[in-house]
């Protein structure tokens, strides 16, 4: 299970709302592991999560835009890594299910990553944000 703790916030909190509400879905995914919960319904959370994402990761990046963050472009492709990555966990889920490797990829590529960009990357657009 994933916090947002004190060093995830940006002091910005439209964000700081959205990462809390990503957060609780990645906890419903990474829960649905431990659980035996039907195809339909890991298929359904996952959609929820995904969908989620874009939607954060379009509005942050609109900020960005609007306040003509210099490190725009660069946060941007890193969220576009990060589509591609969720993709393939997709991928995976619907080939194999909740297998080991799908546990493993949620585990290193999803929430390992989600967790440093925002500690990193987010954290710094906040800190530009809110010298605005
Ligand atoms: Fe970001």
């Amino acid at each position: 299970m994933i916090t947002l703790t004190k060093d995830m916030e940006l002091g910005v909190p439209k964000i700081d709302e959205q990462h809390r509400e990503l957060i609780d879905r990645l906890n419903t995914v990474i829960s649905m592991g431990a659980k035996s919960v039907s195809k339909e319904e890991t298929e359904k959370t996952l959609d929820l999560l995904c969908d989620y994402i874009l939607k954060h990761f379009s509005d942050e990046e609109a900020l960005q835009k609007q306040s003509g963050y210099p490190k725009y472009d660069w946060h941007k492709s890193q969220h576009q890594i990060y589509v591609n990555e969720i993709g393939k966990l997709k991928q995976e889920f619907y080939a194999n299910g909740t297998s080991a490797k799908f546990t493993l990829d949620l585990n290193n590529s999803i929430v390992n990553w989600i967790v440093r960009h925002i500690k990193a990357a987010d954290v710094e657009f906040g800190k530009y944000y809110r010298a605005l």
